[in-house]
């Protein structure tokens, strides 16, 4: 089974649902199979890994491997087929559909390509919405870090449409951290991105590991954002082909050429 290791202790970050030791996102020989009218598609078959609280993982592989559907698992988006995934400890097994959405919005924050904010909000209660559908109050002192962890601590009155890029994606980044999640999920975070805001969204991410304590995973096909992770799995057919820890652009541009390109 592939393992990541925690480099670095995080301060403060978790919701205490998540005892040391624990790891943030554990999957069990998870297999997806997709009926579809022309046959089965595995898409899935057989992932194990075990994300340890306060790592950086990417996952890389060709279109049509697996990653989103290996993110839907892990956020219990889509269940698999056969095998277990547990969250932050919590087995998703059996739960209802109602149970499952209350742990994604509270223990899972999601970062996609296209940042998916409320266009009549301010950024402040785009922030803050996931807390608002769960009915719990703002813990004000968490609110303010992390708005100033990423750097939008002076557009909280703004509207997403006049921000650029680079910051919806910080204020999609605020709103994944709000509820101090046990796992961050990035699909493609810097795809809509150019190279010099992909960078800062990049150290971004890597500073809320650092500093915050945070668990991302991330799917990304840009190999220098991969190499802001500590670890790449490479995906290839539904399994985890490979893994590189330490990760540079080169090192992985090169082990992905051994996969195919996307
Ligand atoms: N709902 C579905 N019904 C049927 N087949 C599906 C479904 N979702 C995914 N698949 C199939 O499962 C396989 C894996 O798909 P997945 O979307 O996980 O790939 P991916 O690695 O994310 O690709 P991309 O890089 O293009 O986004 C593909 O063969 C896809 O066609
Ligand atoms: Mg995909």
């Amino acid at each position: 089974m592939f393992r990541t290791k925690k480099k670095r202790h995080g301060t403060g970050s978790g919701n205490g649902s998540n005892p040391a030791g624990t790891p943030a996102l554990h999957m069990r020989d998870v297999h997806r199979t997709y009926d579809t009218g022309a046959g089965k598609v595995h898409a899935l078959r057989g992932i194990s890994v075990e994300l340890a609280k306060g790592s950086f993982t990417a996952v890389m592989g060709p279109s049509g491997s697996g990653k989103s559907t290996f993110l839907h698992c892990a956020a219990g988006l889509d269940r698999p087929t056969d095998g277990e995934v547990l969250l932050g400890g919590t087995s998703l097994a059996g739960m209802s559909q109602n149970a499952l959405s209350r742990l994604r919005r509270e223990r899972v924050g999601f970062v996609f390509q296209a940042y998916n904010l409320l266009s009549a909000l301010s950024v402040q209660d785009n922030i803050t919405m996931p807390l608002r559908l769960g009915g719990v109050p703002v813990d004000h002192e968490w609110a303010d870090r992390v708005v100033r962890q990423v750097g939008i601590h002076d557009r909280l009155d703004h509207r997403p449409n006049e921000l650029s890029g680079g910051q919806q994606q910080r204020v999609a980044l605020a709103r994944a951290l709000i509820t101090r999640p046990d796992l961050v999920l990035a699909d493609e975070p810097t795809g809509a991105l150019d190279s010099h805001t992909s960078t800062q969204v990049m150290e971004l991410l890597r500073s809320t590991v650092h500093s915050m304590g945070q668990t991302v995973l991330m799917v990304t096909h840009d190999p220098v954002a991969a190499s802001y992770a500590q670890t790449v799995l490479f995906l290839a057919d539904g399994l985890i082909a490979d893994s590189l820890d330490a990760p540079t652009p080169e090192t992985v541009a090169a082990r992905m050429s051994r996969f195919g390109s996307r």
